[in-house]
């Protein structure tokens, strides 16, 4: 029974591709991408990337669009729910309502946990903005730069600027508020891209003859075979899982808003392109060649440290810099917050119903909520006046990588697997194209869960191996004094996934009382 009347819905095709691309295109593609193809091999890391894209990241894609538009047309936008309503197709209420619960966790972990520092990398991206603008770290070393802003509390201001921002926007609903921001940042993103593909191109070499800008883009086409490891295939998966959003519940929600029949196959497909072209193409030609070309090999490899402590210094050093840096974090600032509005709205979604918390009063909930759980990524830098991250880096270890892993899993099962073929019939309704029985039969029903289910496991043991596990983790080595706060970030890691659990698991029963009681699915 359709049970969508009141939802919101997408005012336009272009829009919604827009607003899916949105959602997709942000600081994985510009910030995580770059250093995470340098340290991993450059060319080597592109060919486990390319098979995760075509193996993974696109049947997945299909799936959640499909689990989306299905939870929708039954008055679900969030993810646990529209996973119990697939499973108890084929497996008992009281095993679905599990599945489910155990789904609605990992979304929620999500959009909560991951947008507690994601909000931050935007707030710093505004900030940084504002500074290339003002060219206040020019002259001025940039690692000194970075730890003095994220230890100057005056700075957080740009982070609840850009919550504020956030949450007015969602405020006004999906086709006014979150389409209408995207159908202005995604043209300029690419257009900033675009200026910025075009200065790395034409760079020359002016640091040192052998590192021009061309010589970094040989570095990510031409694969050195020698530097494919398994840590590059699994940081392959969880780079594709993350920069398609995949895992998070976000895709499942924006989804939930289409017509029932709207044509998924073709805007999935769409979505997913969109994306590579702004990763691979944009980010490959404009963040790798520019670094390559100031910093060579090694100096490219930095994490955060890529974004916001290697490129102001080769802003500061290059003619045009300041407007350049500007275009560069202004480009991070509008893909960070294209997604970042999809884990606000996931969240905004819930309240309103599952609590009838009607959407404005919901966005203000939200952004306190989102004030409560940043203040600790905040707190660190002040606190500690040392910028290294640990709550964030072990808030992101696990809900960032790890369970976007299992969730995209726990999806595929149970469409692919319990589901089966109405899954594929479902998938192809309205479409223009079909996803055909092959296809379906290779990739969701075969390739997809196994390769996750090995790159899982290769994760797992990596991350036991790398002392992961451990209660003060090895990658504290030198600063154990650091260790409340990585303690601090798992604990609050498992606190917000027993909520949502909690949480999923009582609206789901609300619902589906009767059939979840006698035990019985209804149709
Ligand atoms: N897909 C989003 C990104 O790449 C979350 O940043």
């Amino acid at each position: 029974m359709a049970d969508n009347q009141n939802r919101d819905q997408w005012g336009s095709k272009i829009g919604l591709i827009l607003a899916m691309a949105g959602n997709a295109v942000g600081l994985g593609n510009f910030w995580r991408f770059p250093y995470i193809a340098a340290t991993n091999g450059g060319g080597a890391f592109m060919i486990p990337y390319f098979f995760a894209l075509i193996v993974i990241g696109l049947p997945t894609m299909l799936i959640e669009w499909s689990i989306g538009r299905y939870g929708g047309a039954h008055g679900h936008g969030t993810v646990g729910p529209m996973v119990y309503i697939q499973a108890k197709k084929a497996i008992s209420p009281k095993k679905a309502i599990i599945l489910g619960s155990a789904c609605g966790a990992i979304g929620f972990g999500v959009t909560i946990l991951v947008n507690s520092y994601y909000t931050h990398i935007i707030g710093w991206s505004l900030g940084y903005a504002v500074h290339s603008l003002l060219g206040s770290y020019v002259g001025v070393d940039s690692g000194a730069f970075f730890v003095s802003y994220v230890t100057d509390p005056k700075m957080l201001v740009f982070w609840v600027i850009s919550l504020a921002f956030l949450g007015w926007a969602v405020m006004k609903g999906v086709s006014e508020g979150i389409e209408a921001w995207a159908k202005v940042m995604m043209p300029t993103i690419y257009v900033f891209g675009i200026i910025l593909a075009i200065r790395a191109v034409t760079l020359g070499a002016p640091v040192n003859p052998d590192w021009s800008s061309l010589s970094g883009l040989n570095f990510v086409w031409n694969p050195d075979l020698s530097k494919l490891t398994s840590a590059s295939v699994v940081t392959a998966t969880g780079q594709i899982f993350f920069t398609l959003s995949l895992g998070m519940g976000i895709i499942c929600n924006y989804a939930s808003y289409l017509q029932p029949d709207e044509d998924i196959v073709t805007a999935s497909v769409a979505t997913v392109a969109l994306n590579e072209f702004a990763e691979v193409i944009l980010a490959g030609t404009s963040v790798i060649p520019i670094s390559y070309a100031f910093l060579g090999p090694e100096g490219i490899k930095g994490s955060i440290g890529l974004a916001f402590m290697a490129l102001p210094n080769v802003f500061t050093t290059m003619a045009g810099g300041r407007i350049f840096g500007a275009v560069w974090f202004f480009l991070l600032f509008f893909a960070g917050f294209t997604s970042a509005i999809a884990m606000y709205n996931y969240l905004v979604a819930l309240l309103e119903e599952e609590m009838g918390i009607d959407r404005k009063k919901g966005a203000v909930m939200i952004f306190i909520l989102y004030l409560i759980v940043g203040a600790p990524i905040a707190a660190e830098g002040v606190v500690t006046g040392e910028a290294n991250l640990i709550y964030f880096t072990e808030v992101d270890n696990w809900i960032g990588n790890y369970l976007l892993i299992v969730l995209g899993l726990l999806e595929v099962i149970t469409v692919a697997w319990l589901v089966k073929d109405e899954g594929l019939e479902e998938m192809n309704k309205g479409g223009l194209w079909k996803v055909p029985k092959w296809f379906y039969r290779v990739f969701p029903q075969f390739l997809t869960p196994v390769c996750i289910i090995v790159f899982l496991a290769i994760f797992t043991r990596d991350y036991w191996v790398a002392g992961n596990f451990k209660l003060v983790p090895s990658y504290l080595a030198g600063i154990e004094y650091m260790a409340p706060w990585a303690i601090a970030g798992r604990c609050v890691v498992i606190a917000v996934l027993v909520i949502g659990f909690i949480q999923t698991y009582k609206a789901i029963k609300r619902k589906y009382k009767d059939e979840i009681d006698s035990n019985q699915a209804k149709a």
